[in-house]
C-alpha cells in the first residue's frame, strides 16, 4: 500500500497529502491548528478513589465493547489483558466502522489456565495461556451512540504464541528464519501503510532469557515458564512485529533491535522514511530511534540510542563502529544483544521508559518514565525531547522534565500517552497492584486517566478523568479518528487475587464475578468539548 493509498485508506481527501510528520499513532487525522486555549475546563476532575470500579469524572460516559474470553467468531476468542489498540477505518470517510487491533500482553494464569503458584503444572495449563495471547483484530461498527462487535466477520482473527512469524532478518536467528508466537504485546504503534506495530515487551517471562554476565552467557528463567514444556529460543522474542490487520500477514522487524519494547511511535521525515521511537521499559534502560532506510518500510535501517545530557542519538550499527565489531561476531548478534550494545556505546540508563508519543504540532517527543523504585525514584516523570530543527532525523536533540509525578501534580507512575487533535496530551498510570493503596501512593487510589493541557491557563496541570477498578491498569489509549471516542484498555482488573472464590475485583460484571480485562470506549458531552474547543 502507498502513501496515497494508505491515506485513501484511513479516509483523507487529497488536502491530506500535504501533511507531513506525525500524523501517525493510533488515529492519523490530522490535528486542528494550535492555540486553543480553554475559558474553562470542560468537566470537574475527580478525586482519587480506590473503588472497585470504572468511575468517570461527569460529562464522560463509557461502554465495554468486548472482554476477555467473549467469542468473536468459529473458534475465536478474545484474549487476555488487552493492551494497545489502534483503529483502521474499514472504508474511506466512515470513521464508524473498523478493524480494531488489539494486544493481549501478559497471563495472570489463576484466571486463564487455573494454575496456582506451587501447584504441578500441566501441558494443558500453558496451552491456554499460549493461547490468550498475542492480539486480536474485531470487526467494529457504531450504531447510533454506541459500538458493538460485528461477530463473525470475515476481519475477525487471532495471532498467539503459536502462530508462526518470520523473521525479517538477514540471517536466521539461533537457525531459524521464524518464531513460534508472539505474546508480551504491550504497547506498539502505526505505519502509514496501514499496518499495526505490535511490540514484545516483558518476553523474558515466558521463555526466560539469555543474557550475558562478564562475558558469560547465562539462561535466566522466567516466572511464567512456558519452556517447562516448549523449548522456543528466547532470542526469538523482544521484537517489533508488524501486522496488516486485513490479512493478519505477520513478520518480526529485527532492524529494530530487541529488548523490552514498550512502543514503537512512527513519524515520517521529510524524505518520506520512517523514523520509530522506541523505550525498553526496564529500570536503567534507553530509549531507542529507528531510521528507515527507504520510504515505506520498516525491514531495514539504522538504530539509534540516546545519550540524554549530551543530547546525541549514538548509533548501534555494527557496520561502522570498532568497538561493536569488536564486541560482537555480526550485525545480529548486535540486534539480538541490543541492551548490550547500548550499554557499551555509553547509552543514557532511564528510569523505565515507557509510552512515547509526539506532539501534533510542535513534534516534540515525550516519554513515560514509570518509576525507578531502586534508585528511589517512587513517582515517574515525563520526559520531552526536543529534536533539533523538529527534524526526527537529527542526531542532536535537547531534552527536559515536562512533567513529575508526585503530590503537588497529583499522579504517580506514568505509563501510556495519545495527544488529541488539540495537541492535549491524555495520559494513564501504571502503580503496580502489590504497590497501589499502600504508601508512597495512598493519595493516589487507582490508576487513572488523565487529561492534561498542553496550552492555555490550565497547560501543564493533570485533571482525573477516570479511575480504574481494583488491580487494573488503563492502556492502550487509542482516539477514533473523527475524536468522538477514546477507546481504552482496562488491563488486569482484580490482579492479586489468590483465591478464585475471592477475586479481588468483580469488575465489569459486578456480583460475585471473575473480574475480566476489556477494551472500553468512553465518550460524551465533555470530550465533545474538549475537541470543540468551547
Ligand atoms: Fe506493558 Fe511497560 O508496560
Ligand atoms: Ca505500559
Ligand atoms: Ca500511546
Amino acid at each position: 500500500m502507498n502513501r496515497r493509498d494508505f491515506l485513501e485508506f484511513m479516509g483523507y481527501s487529497g488536502v491530506a497529502l500535504s501533511f507531513g510528520g506525525s500524523l501517525l499513532s493510533c488515529t492519523t487525522k490530522p490535528p486542528l491548528p494550535p492555540g486553543y486555549t480553554f475559558n474553562k475546563l470542560p468537566f470537574s476532575p475527580i478525586a482519587p478513589t480506590s473503588a472497585d470500579d470504572l468511575i468517570l469524572a461527569d460529562g464522560f460516559r463509557a461502554q465495554v465493547l468486548i472482554r476477555w474470553d467473549d467469542p468473536i467468531g468459529e473458534g475465536l476468542k478474545f484474549g487476555f489483558n488487552n493492551d494497545y489498540i489502534a483503529f483502521f477505518p474499514l472504508k474511506k470517510d466512515n470513521f464508524h466502522e473498523a478493524l480494531l487491533w488489539v494486544n493481549h500482553e501478559y497471563v495472570d494464569p489463576i484466571f486463564v489456565s487455573g494454575y496456582k503458584k506451587g501447584d504441578k503444572r500441566t501441558k494443558e495449563q500453558v496451552r491456554k495461556e499460549m493461547k490468550s495471547l498475542g492480539g486480536s483484530v474485531v470487526h467494529i461498527r457504531k450504531n447510533g451512540d454506541l459500538w458493538s462487535v460485528v461477530h463473525n466477520s470475515k476481519y475477525n482473527r487471532r495471532l498467539d504464541a503459536f502462530t508462526k512469524i518470520p523473521f525479517i532478518a538477514k540471517e536466521p536467528i539461533l537457525g531459524s528464519r521464524e518464531a513460534i508466537g508472539t505474546f508480551a504485546g504491550c504497547a506498539g504503534g502505526v505505519t502509514p501503510w496501514g499496518n499495526v506495530l505490535s511490540c514484545e515487551e516483558n518476553y523474558q517471562d515466558f521463555f526466560g532469557d539469555n543474557v550475558y554476565v562478564n562475558g558469560e552467557k547465562k539462561f535466566e528463567q522466567g516466572w511464567v515458564g512456558w519452556n517447562e514444556f516448549y523449548n522456543h529460543p528466547p532470542e526469538h522474542y523482544g521484537w517489533v512485529v508488524e501486522v496488516n490487520p486485513k490479512t493478519g500477514d505477520a513478520k518480526k522487524l529485527t532492524a529494530l533491535g530487541r529488548y523490552s519494547h514498550e512502543s514503537a511511535t512512527v513519524t515520517v521525515a521529510a524524505d518520506g522514511r520512517c523514523v520509530v521511537y522506541s523505550g525498553d521499559d526496564k529500570a536503567d534502560e534507553c530509549i531507542y530511534k529507528f531510521i528507515a532506510s527507504k520510504p515505506g518500510s520498516l525491514e531495514e535501517g539504522e538504530l539509534f540510542v540516546a545519550n540524554i545530557e549530551k543530547g546525541q542519538w549514538i548509533s548501534l550499527d555494527w557496520n561502522k563502529n570498532e568497538l561493536l565489531k569488536k564486541t560482537f561476531t555480526s550485525s545480529m548478534e548486535t540486534l539480538i544483544r541490543t541492551r548490550d550494545a547500548a550499554h557499551l556505546l555509553g547509552a543514557s540508563r532511564l528510569d523505565r521508559p515507557e509510552d512515547i508519543e509526539i506532539h501534533p504540532f510542535t513534534k516534540a517527543v515525550y516519554a513515560t518514565l514509570t518509576n525507578n523504585k531502586k534508585k528511589g525514584n517512587f513517582m515517574g516523570s515525563i520526559l520531552k525531547i526536543e529534536e533539533k530543527d523538529a527534524n526526527p532525523l537529527s542526531m542532536t536533540f535537547t531534552a527536559s522534565t515536562f512533567l513529575t509525578g508526585g503530590k503537588s501534580s497529583g499522579f504517580a507512575c506514568p505509563d501510556n500517552l495519545v495527544f488529541d487533535k488539540r495537541g492535549h496530551l491524555w495520559m494513564t498510570t501504571d502503580m503496580s497492584d502489590e504497590a497501589m493503596g499502600k504508601p508512597p501512593y495512598v493519595p493516589f487510589g487507582n490508576n487513572s486517566l488523565f487529561f492534561i493541557p498542553t496550552s492555555g491557563k490550565y497547560a501543564g496541570e493533570a485533571y482525573r478523568v477516570a479511575s480504574a477498578p481494583v488491580g487494573a491498569e488503563f492502556t492502550g489509549l487509542c482516539f477514533s479518528p473523527d475524536y468522538e471516542t477514546l477507546f481504552m484498555s482496562v488491563q488486569h482488573p482484580g490482579e492479586g487475587t489468590t483465591d478464585l472464590e475471592k477475586p479481588v475485583s468483580n469488575w465489569p460484571n459486578g456480583g460475585k464475578s471473575m473480574p475480566r480485562p476489556s477494551v472500553i470506549a468512553i465518550d460524551g458531552t465533555a470530550m465533545e468539548d474538549i475537541m470543540a474547543g468551547t
